[in-house]
């Protein structure tokens, strides 16, 4: 049985054919980056134009990695749900036109559950019941999560994503976008002890997470408070301690809040996914917690980390448990 998924929730366009078992047949991911560097962060309208560019010649290019043909599908699946609703309409729109045109059921899958089941793809054995952390460009947020398809939110963020802060305070730098990457490069000859920066909530026993304070930190420790954008960013060893003790924030705040949700659930096993999750502090300092607390990591390769349609996989579950969405199926922004 072969499956055909598409992704489209934010600013790559994907997608994926993979077997029933599953197995992954082909993974194909456009990324956007270059239309988003000089805005220094996603622009919804470009975002979803770009999609509309490049969703059915990378459909066509997975098809053709996969060495299937189109009649092969058996099932179309699609992230409805969450993201920008004008780039997840674009992948929701396609899917139904597939699901007419080849005369196949439709499968609408939760991005963030996707996320956590790029965990169980990974490992090829079941991961669940685990708490999933999905940290990303969009999200910060911990689940409950029964088993694949049975999540329960646990606690997000108020305000900023990690990797939003991540970007955000890049740019604050003087760094390329996406920020997170070059953040981390900065920081490696940084001081992560430099400077005090705000960790919030860190010590209450909430799960929940809020990363705009500690990017305004950031700034008026640049800037000052009566901060002008036009102001030069830091340089040398200045930047790379910026970049060190923000990125050491985040990470603390991270890794306190799973052993949180380790401790308060009960469970043993930790699933991760997001691109922020390519950090290797973050990597490091997650590891050595699940190792005090006896709990088992699971982080997915990057490839299944960032955006991407494979770990839409999920779709396998619900296709088996019959559980096919209508044509009237919508995008959703938000997560449900
Ligand atoms: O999952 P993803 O590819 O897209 C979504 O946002 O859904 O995640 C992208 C985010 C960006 O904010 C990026 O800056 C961040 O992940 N990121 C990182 C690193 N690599 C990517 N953040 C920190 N350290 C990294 N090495
Ligand atoms: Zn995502």
């Amino acid at each position: 049985m072969l499956f055909l998924a598409l992704e489209t929730s934010c600013d790559e366009t994907a997608a994926a054919v993979f077997t029933d078992e599953p197995r992954i047949l082909s993974n194909v991911v456009a990324s956007q980056n270059e239309l988003h560097a000089r805005f220094h962060g996603v622009v919804p309208e470009i975002a979803a134009r770009a999609h509309l560019r490049n969703l059915l010649p990378v459909i066509d290019e997975a098809i053709r990695q996969a060495g299937v043909q189109l009649s092969d599908i058996v099932c179309v699946a699609v992230h409805n749900c969450p993201g920008l609703v004008g780039a997840l309409l674009i992948g929701v729109s396609a899917a139904k036109m597939l699901s007419v045109a080849l005369e196949i059921p439709l499968v609408a899958v939760n991005h963030l559950a996707s996320h956590i089941y790029a965990c169980r793809l990974a490992a090829e054995r079941d991961i669940f019941p685990c708490v999933g952390l999905v940290v990303s460009g969009g999200h910060t947020a911990l689940f409950h999560c029964e088993d694949a398809l049975t999540m329960k939110l646990l606690g997000g963020t108020r305000d900023d994503a990690a990797g939003e802060a991540f970007d955000k305070v890049a740019s604050i730098l003087g760094l390329g976008f996406p920020g997170g990457p070059a953040l981390e490069r900065e920081a490696v000859a940084g001081n992560p002890q430099a400077y005090k920066f705000p960790r919030s909530f860190v010590n209450e026993p909430r799960l929940e997470f809020s990363f705009s304070g500690l990017k305004t930190a950031v700034l008026y420790t640049i800037h000052g408070q009566n901060v002008a954008r036009s102001q030069t960013p830091p340089s040398g060893q200045n930047r790379s301690d910026l970049a060190a003790s923000f990125q050491q924030a985040v990470v603390d705040v991270l890794a306190a809040k799973c052993k949180l949700a380790i401790q308060q659930t009960g469970l043993k096993r930790l699933a991760v996914g997001g691109g922020v999750i390519a950090n290797k502090a973050l990597r490091s300092a997650l590891e050595a917690m699940a190792q005090r607390e006896g709990a088992e990591l699971f982080i997915p390769p990057m490839n299944l980390c960032t955006d991407n349609a494979a770990m839409a996989a999920l779709a396998v579950e619900k296709w088996r448990r019959g559980e096919f969405a209508t044509l009237e199926l919508d995008a959703e922004p938000n997560f449900l």
